[in-house]
């Protein structure tokens, strides 16, 4: 089986055409076992495969045996699976990382996609369980795989320090993969005051505070995650410009008179309606002329693509809240004017992920 690469259905659509070529054997095929591809894929980054041969070059199946103690069997199995999907290679009887993994290894890229896959292993996996029954009742049906009270996943992480740890190391990664773009995109040389809304880790208002010394940075988080919040400020040493205030943004005032409010993977969790009700919130925070930042993955205003939107969707319609998916550009926008802002920009994210910033104003009175 010829296993296509992520770009393939839209390269192979005709020009324009935002849609994959007419389905085949093939791309049926991995569809049909695309639970086991990703087992591969984590089992490669888990064991620590790739890894091994980043770090080594090319070995043979029994020093790669030895190395990651395997049975003979165990890695037979891996070392097919791997190759078949193109994630090893195998010349003259050795093995060696795919090109491509090598060349993201360079540049961070590799570590942060292990993260990614890790949180899809330990956390997505679950709830997607649940996919079909959270289509047919219209909520995250899966939310059920994650123990606790907690109204969401992420007023359950707390309980489970493991899955705590995969998801911010994850959320962390993803948020690298994009920020250069939203810290090149926003000019925030004449704001003193940012609010960034459900911030996490910090990684983005440390990234924004960063690159603009005057900025000062208010992260709300819940109170349950904020000790996670509070460690990483410490660590930057931006105590002093970067402070979390533990609420629920949803049932708590925000603080005023800020020049720009951000929402960083924010707004794919909730529905179009808590979605308007935040930016509302978000309009009554700024300052006139003040800005908010919508900044996560898009999906295409004709509702097909690109793929990875799509694939992503399956985790926030299953897990996450109640409603959520990576919506169209188009309804952003529609909450943006329903919170009534105007002048609403589109900025296009380079990369593989399928990430997106809006950037709306407040009018000037
Ligand atoms: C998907 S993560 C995004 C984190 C960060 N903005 C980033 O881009 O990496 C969503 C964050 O929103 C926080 N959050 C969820 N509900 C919240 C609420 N009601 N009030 C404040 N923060 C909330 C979560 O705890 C979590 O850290």
């Amino acid at each position: 089986m010829t296993i296509p690469a992520m770009t393939t259905p839209s390269a192979a659509a005709s020009p324009g055409a935002e849609q994959p070529a007419e389905l085949d054997m093939d791309r049926l095929s991995l569809l049909l076992f695309g639970h086991a591809a990703f087992q591969y894929l984590n089992a490669a980054c888990e064991l620590e495969l790739l890894d091994l041969l980043l770090e080594r070059g090319e070995l043979t199946a029994e020093e790669i045996r030895a190395e990651l103690g395997l049975a003979e069997r165990a890695a037979d199995i891996l070392l097919l699976g791997c190759t078949a999907l193109g994630l090893t290679r195998k010349e003259e009887g050795r093995y060696r990382a795919a090109t491509l993994i090598a060349s993201l290894a360079e540049d961070g890229g590799w570590d942060k996609l292990k993260d990614t896959v890790a949180f899809e292993q330990h956390i997505v996996y679950p709830g997607q369980a649940d996919f079909v029954a959270s289509l047919r009742e219209n909520t995250n049906v899966g939310l059920r795989r994650i123990p606790g009270d907690g109204p969401d996943l992420y007023h359950r992480l707390s309980r489970h320090p493991h899955l705590e740890t995969v998801f911010y190391r994850y959320m962390r990664s993803w948020s690298e993969l994009a920020n250069e773009h939203l810290v090149a995109a926003l000019d925030l040389g004449g704001a003193t005051r940012l609010l960034d809304c459900g911030g996490g880790d910090a990684v983005n208002a440390l990234a924004l505070a960063e690159a603009n010394p005057h900025l000062h940075v208010t992260v709300l988080e819940i109170p349950s995650s904020a000790p996670v919040t509070e460690k990483r400020i410490t660590e930057a040493g931006l105590g002093d410009r970067v402070l979390v205030e533990p609420c629920d943004m949803f049932a708590d005032p925000f603080p005023g008179g800020m020049d720009c409010v951000l929402f960083a993977h924010q707004l794919v969790i909730w529905t179009p309606e808590e979605n308007t009700a935040l930016l509302r919130k978000a309009y009554d925070a700024l300052t006139p002329g003040g800005r908010v930042v919508i900044f996560n993955s898009m999906s295409n205003d004709e509702g097909d693509g690109p793929v990875v939107a799509a694939l992503d969707s399956v985790y926030f319609a299953s897990l996450p809240a109640e409603g959520g998916m990576i919506y169209p550009w188009r309804l952003h926008e529609k909450c943006l004017r329903e919170a009534g802002f105007s002048s609403v920009e589109r900025i296009e994210v380079p990369g593989w992920t399928p990430h997106g910033i809006i950037v709306a104003a407040k009018q000037d009175t």
